[in-house]
């Protein structure tokens, strides 16, 4: 069965259970300060899993493009991607374990309507309980479970696990439904519940996982020891692969550590489009779905080289250039920080592995190698998706964007590599015998300081650093090394969460209250530019965390001292004023028509969010929006009144490009 064909079953099922069915958000989160990248589909929901009315209903569903830089480095086995579609639903307040289960099963098994899959090869998980949180054990979808396997002629054993630990010294032992710790049967933006902040949701969860069976096609046994003595679901030989996760966002962590229940109980489902493929073609190799065909194809052509002997290079291109090719289609472009850097990163790799198969020149183009790899890709998104996901538009976009990146790349390839070799040189680099494998590491003597220089000045991603260094058999010590070069890093960085850290990888919205004052904040410094600078000023990008707001808006020139003094002045006007801030709900057009701000290029459902400040008057009932003194399209969260921001200050004015100038405010 093709990807599209089961993107378009489940959102059809969905919608006939009453869901309806919203655009993909960008990859690059809206006002979402703390998290690089859209990793997951509820990350722009979560204000609605925390009980803000959503303006389309309770039941949503999606396929939403997500990007995880996090798993880079688990590129090249037969099932992790960077970039992958996540096809979710949601339930707020709405229905919860009984129907999610149900449903989701109907989908996975039923052979018109949903992935056709033998319900004999799926596998379930469920959460053991924790003594530490005292949330408890999952009975109600043990019991769920139990009754949809018997609904199929399937006696679904139960096997308690209390961790993966568990699960590997005793294996399946005839089981079918297994539980398992925080640690897998647990979801949340920032994992377990220690980890989590307060105020942030999560709740237990319950896997599906598809069967490949015990052995390959030849019969050798999937399975090997070095994964542990015995397989069981969340072993990762292999042999059982991830489909589908139900959360069961019904908590919340306090201030105090301990744990509420939220004001209503809330299903977060997610499920990677490509590995239901992968289970529906009975091959455990995600590569072989429909979706990398073609740019597998033309890899083939453009290097004479085969996916089969090469498949973890293979991979590897394959899957850095789809990413880059969604990136830059949701306007990342390479650069050395940030979000470009992550792009930057991928297509560099991509070249390195890509040159490494002989794909230095375009064979089937007069484009490079990877060029038309990226153009297989977009050929075949436009042909399996109605709206293309923007591919359409962006197209010249991103082959220019991947041309350029390339030719700069490898200007700089060379003497980066001559440079890189300089400081090899002039470090005290041990050599250990190969015999004494890894575990003897030698003393890395190699400047993180110059390795850096080498970074910023021939933007030569660390992993590259890392990987020629060892293709010189230089042994070093790496975590130190790292250690080093992301300290060196962080002081050059403008955005203190950073992807080569992977601080990000939970994805961490932030309701603070700081958050929260400065988000109003932001709301009323765009109408006070456009009052000193003129209205024909927008917002181009935004960033808030608990310390400062971000905004980059567009603009001609520099701001003068009078003009920064007299944005700040009305600000705090406003804010002595304490304005009510009211949130409604509206047609999309009718929001538009009363010229609420947005940003330029975002995609929104039919009904929005809409946030109003002022006037004094204003209730939600009667939010007088002729008065308001800002509309604006926002999901929050903002303070109530005004008068709770405080008093901000304006800190910085700078260029960023071109036309778009950016501010920096504080609490004062
Ligand atoms: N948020 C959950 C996940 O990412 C389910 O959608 O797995």
């Amino acid at each position: 069965m093709t990807s599209s064909e089961i993107r378009k079953r489940f959102l059809e099922f969905y919608k006939a259970r009453g869901h309806v069915i919203i655009p993909s958000a960008s990859l690059v989160p809206e006002n979402d300060s703390t998290t690089l990248f859209t990793g997951s589909g509820m990350q722009p929901l979560v204000p609605y899993l925390l009980g803000q009315p959503y303006p389309e209903g309770k039941r949503l569903a999606n396929a939403q493009k997500c990007f995880r830089a996090e798993d880079i480095d688990e590129v090249g086995d037969n099932r992790h991607t960077t970039f992958f579609e996540m096809l979710g639903n949601w339930s707020f307040g709405d229905y919860f374990k009984h129907d999610q289960l149900a449903w989701f099963f109907e989908f996975l098994t039923d052979k018109e309507k949903g992935a056709g899959l033998d319900p004999k090869n799926l596998y379930v998980t469920v959460f053991a309980g924790d003594a530490a949180t005292g949330i408890p054990r999952d009975e109600e979808s043990t019991e769920r479970w139990k009754e949809l396997f018997a609904q199929k002629g399937i006696e679904a054993k139960y096997v308690d696990f209390g961790s993966e630990k568990e699960g590997s010294e005793k294996g399946m032992q005839g089981g079918r439904i297994f539980s398992y710790d925080v640690k897998k049967n647990w979801w949340s933006r920032a994992g377990a519940p220690s980890n989590m902040p307060a105020g942030e949701p999560g709740g237990p969860d319950s896997e599906v996982f598809y069967d490949f069976g015990e052995f390959t096609a030849d019969g050798t046994p999937v399975h090997k020891l070095e994964f542990g003595a015995h397989c069981h679901p969340n072993c990762d030989c292999g042999r059982f692969l991830e489909i589908g996760n139900s959360v069961f966002m019904e908590y919340k962590k306090s201030a105090d550590g301990s744990f509420e229940k939220l004001a209503q109980r809330n299903v977060d489902f997610g499920g990677g489009l490509e590995r239901i493929a992968a289970a529906a073609n009975n091959d455990p190799d995600i590569f072989n779905i429909d979706i990398f065909e073609n740019a597998r194809k033309v890899l083939e052509a453009e290097t004479g080289k085969s996916y089969g002997e090469n498949e973890k290079e293979f991979r590897i291109i394959l899957d850095h250039i789809r990413a880059a090719v969604f990136l830059i289609a949701d306007g990342v472009s390479p650069s050395n920080v940030g979000r470009g850097y992550l792009i930057r990163r991928l297509l560099r790799r991509a070249i390195r592995f890509g040159d490494g198969l002989g794909a230095t020149q375009g064979k089937t183009s007069n484009q490079s190698s990877l060029s038309s790899v990226a153009q297989a890709f977009i050929e075949k998104y436009l042909a399996a998706y109605p709206q293309g996901h923007g591919l359409a538009e962006h197209a010249n976009r991103i082959l220019d964007e991947m041309e350029k990146e390339e030719k700069k790349f490898r200007v700089t390839l060379k003497e980066g590599l001559k440079e890189l070799e300089k400081i090899m040189g002039s470090g005290h680099v041990s050599m250990i015998p190969p015999e004494q494998g890894d575990k003897i590491l030698a003393v890395n003597e190699v400047d993180p300081v110059k390795a850096f220089f080498i970074y910023q000045t021939y933007g030569f991603p660390f992993e590259l650093i890392e990987e020629e260094l060892a293709r010189r058999l230089i042994f070093v010590d790496k975590e130190k090394f790292k250690k080093l070069f992301d300290a060196e890093m962080e002081k050059h960085r403008d955005l203190s969460r950073t992807a080569s850290a992977g601080v990000f990888k939970g994805g961490l919205a932030d309701h603070s209250e700081q958050t929260t004052r400065l988000h109003t904040a932001h709301h009323l410094l765009l109408k006070a530019l456009q009052t000193v600078l003129g209205p024909e000023v927008k917002q181009r990008g935004s960033n808030i965390t608990s310390e400062r707001l971000r905004m980059d808006f567009s603009y001609g020139g520099k701001m003068t001292d009078e003009q920064k003094k007299e944005a700040e002045r009305i600000v705090n006007e406003k804010i002595s004023e304490d304005l009510p801030v009211v949130r409604s709900e509206l047609a999309r057009e009718a929001a538009e028509k009363l010229g609420a701000e947005h940003e330029f290029g975002q995609k929104y459902p039919d009904r929005v969010s809409v946030y109003s400040i002022g006037p004094k008057s204003a209730t939600p009932a009667n939010p007088g929006f002729e008065k308001a003194y800002s509309l604006e399209f926002c999901g929050g969260p903002h303070v109530a009144h005004t008068g709770e921001i405080g008093k901000i200050k304006i800190i910085k004015e700078e260029a960023v490009s071109a036309g778009v100038r950016r501010i920096r405010a504080i609490l004062e």
